[in-house]
């Protein structure tokens, strides 16, 4: 199954027809690519630029990532960053955490991206808010309690952004006795975020699922 929701050739379609990707985050995927596990893990072109739209659009003073890998997503954003503003990311992994860092510092944006190695949320705990932009793209089990976590810090306008809802679409299937926990609890999720009064959101099928919530 593929990590697209929609047909390969329409999701190139739209990839072609997009403006291309900064040069040192095609570096960066491809050096991901050949350095770190699981490379299906980069946001990529359109999810990247999308990011880097909402934060145009939204001019964030303070932006939350949850899940750095190597950087990608947080470097798609930092782009479009006002002055000011800045981007926490979070990441568990050291490896990620060292790869990231040098990408960031490489591309010039150490002194507006910094990576948290450790737990998300304690990082979350940690920080006092309030966040204009959150970015939710880490364990799918954790979904849950990152949302309930953030919620509480979004700022009036804020914006929660969470990746892979519809999970390669498994999650519209039926419920099946081998669905994997990821599966089971993104779908638990989205019943959450769908019957939650205090929020306003749209899920749109951009790359394998994007969740847009605000304060109702
Ligand atoms: C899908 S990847 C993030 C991709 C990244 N946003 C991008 O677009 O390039 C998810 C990352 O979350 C990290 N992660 C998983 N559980 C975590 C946790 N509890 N706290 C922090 N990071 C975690 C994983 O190590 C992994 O690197």
């Amino acid at each position: 199954m593929s990590a697209f929701v929609v047909a390969e050739a329409v999701e190139d379609y739209a990839a072609a027809h997009t403006t291309p990707v900064a040069p040192f985050l095609q570096a960066l995927a491809a050096e991901t690519r050949v350095a770190l596990e699981s490379p299906e893990m980069l946001t990529g072109e359109i999810e990247g630029r999308f990011l880097e739209f909402l934060v145009f659009l939204a001019q964030p003073q303070l932006v939350l990532e949850i899940g750095t890998y190597s950087g990608y997503s947080a470097l798609s954003m930092a782009q479009a960053l006002p002055p000011g503003g800045r981007i926490v990311t979070c990441e568990l992994d050291p490896l990620r955490v060292a790869f990231a860092r040098r990408q960031i510092a490489r591309a010039g944006f150490d002194d507006r991206v910094e990576v948290r190695k450790g737990p998300a949320l304690e990082t979350v705990e940690s920080l006092e808010g309030p966040f204009d932009s959150v970015f939710i793209d880490a364990d799918k089990g954790g979904y849950h309690d990152y949302y309930e976590a953030v919620l509480p810090k979004l700022s009036a306008r804020g914006l929660i952004v969470v990746d892979n809802v519809l999970w390669s679409g498994r999650v519209a299937q039926a419920p099946a006795d081998d669905d994997s926990d990821s599966t089971r609890a993104l779908r638990a999720f989205n019943d959450h975020v769908a019957a939650d009064e205090r929020v306003v959101n749209v899920m749109l099928s951009v790359r394998d699922g994007v969740t847009l919530v605000r304060r109702a």
